[in-house]
Order: structure tokens, then sequence, then C-alpha cells
């Protein structure tokens, strides 16, 4: 089942470490990529959201909060909003004690950091732009970080990265300003209005709670902004039953916090 050819044209389905192998390390953290390295995975996804001062960095949640140790080094600062700490401030944050003491000392990684150890790791990258609407600008921004850390290089931008946000906009702007970067978004729209994302993005990306083989079917029956077949990795998806059922239904790949658990469920990489 599915396009033959998977993700980017390598052969598919391919199996993502969803914010790192976060269902055993802490969540968007150099150790979760690490791990799932090591776990011996390529596609590791991560969240990039904005700074008080304009760094990039790798969370997911809007607020410090759930993830790190925030609210004991700054109690006066609720809620907690990434985009109210500077970048110093955060770099003092420990991101991997409230998932496990083994884990106490992990820092949120700036999106520099991220992209270095990715490199240095060999991985690809599965980047979301997070929300958007919280930091005007940051698509150009997201591009001209990766650009400096030599992500865009034309003979093999399109082997290592995907760009993917559940804002249209943001895809569309990605898009615009770099079109020969491969692109995803993050959703299910309509049968009848899948045309319409295939003029600015190549994958669709829908939770795998809401999709049909013949949702599925429709996607792969348009060529998107490459002019080749659309194509669709679906999440969270961290059972093998689950695993296997999105597989029958001809998904490309599937993203996941146990990458382990769905590749010993259907194959991949
Ligand atoms: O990559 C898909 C997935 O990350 C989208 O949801 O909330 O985990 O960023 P979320
Ligand atoms: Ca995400």
């Amino acid at each position: 089942p599915g396009s033959a050819a998977g993700p980017l044209g390598l052969g598919g389905p391919v199996v993502y470490a969803h914010r790192g192998a976060s269902a055993y390390a802490p969540e968007n953290t150099l150790e979760a990529i690490d791990l799932a390295m090591r776990l011996g995975f390529v596609w590791v996804e991560n969240d990039v959201q904005r700074t008080k001062d304009g760094e990039l960095v790798v969370i997911h949640d809007d607020t410090l909060a759930r993830t790190t140790d925030v609210e004991q080094l700054f109690p006066d600062r609720k809620p907690w909003k990434v985009k109210d700490f500077t970048a110093a401030e955060i770099a003092r944050l420990d991101a991997g004690s409230w998932f496990g003491e083994e884990y106490a000392g992990a820092s949120v990684p700036t999106l520099r950091q991220y992209l270095d150890r990715v490199q240095r790791n060999r991985q690809r990258l599965l980047l979301e732009i997070k929300k958007p609407e919280l930091y005007p600008g940051i698509e150009e921004q997201t591009l001209k970080v990766l650009g400096e850390a030599g992500w865009l290089d034309p003979r093999h931008v399109s082997q290592r990265l995907v760009v993917q946000s559940f804002s249209a906009d943001s895809v569309r702007i990605v898009h615009g300003l770099r079109p020969d970067l491969v692109t995803a978004f993050l959703g299910t729209p309509p049968v009848a209005d899948l045309p319409r994302y295939a003029e600015f993005t190549d994958r669709i990306n829908p939770w795998h709670t809401t999709i049909s083989a013949d949702w599925v079917a429709a996607v792969h029956g348009l060529l998107g902004a490459h002019g080749r077949a659309m194509e669709v990795d679906t999440w969270i998806v961290d059972d093998a039953a689950t695993a296997r059922k999105v597989q029958e239904m001809g998904v490309d790949g599937i993203i996941t916090n146990a990458p382990d658990v769905v590749r010993e469920a259907v194959g991949g990489f």
C-alpha cells in the first residue's frame, strides 16, 4: 500500500522520531535526538518557537512550565510564555528533570544548536514552525538560520529537510520564499479542498484518527508543489496495532514517540 516513492522519493514508510525518541527521553532535547540516532532513526521531528530577544528555540508548548523547571527559577513570571523569556534565561532552565533524574541538566536547545546536532548525527529533519501567529516573520527567520547552518544547499535541501506547520499561511510563505524546499501541511483538509493545498505543499500530515484509506488515496491522486504525487505522514502512532492500521490505509510515513515499536510493527526506516 501507499506510494512506492515514499517521502522525498527515498522509499517508505518513513518512521519519524517525534520530538526525538520522546517516549524514552525528554522531548525536543539533544538527548532525545541522540537516542533516536542510537535506536537507528534518521528522521527526527521538532517544534520551533522564538524568545523575547529573537532567538529561535526548540520547544513544543508556548509556555515553559510543563517541560522545564521555570516555575522554580522564575516564580513571578507566570504564565511563563516562551516569548516572554530571553534566550539567556531559557538557557538556564533544566528541560530534563521533569522526565527523569537521569536527564537532569538537559537544556532547551536553540535551533542552531539543534541543527548542529542533527547534522553531526547525520540525521534528517521534519521541522515544525509552531504557533506562527505568535511570532510574525518566523518563517523567514527560520529559513535564515537554516541557510546559515548549511541546510538550504540546493544540492541536498530536498533530501534531508521538510518544513511543516498547522498554519497553511505559514506553509505558503515558506514555499514562496524557498520553492525548492519540501513542505507539509499539518491537518486533514476535506478532499474537495486538497487541490488548493497542492499548489503550495507536497505532503499532508494528519492526526491518525481523522483519516481513511479513501482520503489517503485522494491525497496520492494529486500532484504536489513539486510535480510529484502528494504523500501522507500521520501522527502520533505509538502502538503496533495502530501502526499496522495506518499502513493498511497507505500512509507514506508515521510520526511516533516510540519509533522502535513502529518499526517492529511495520518496518520502514
Ligand atoms: O509532527 C506532527 C505533530 O508534531 C503535530 O502535533 O502538537 O505534537 O506538534 P504536535
Ligand atoms: Ca510537532
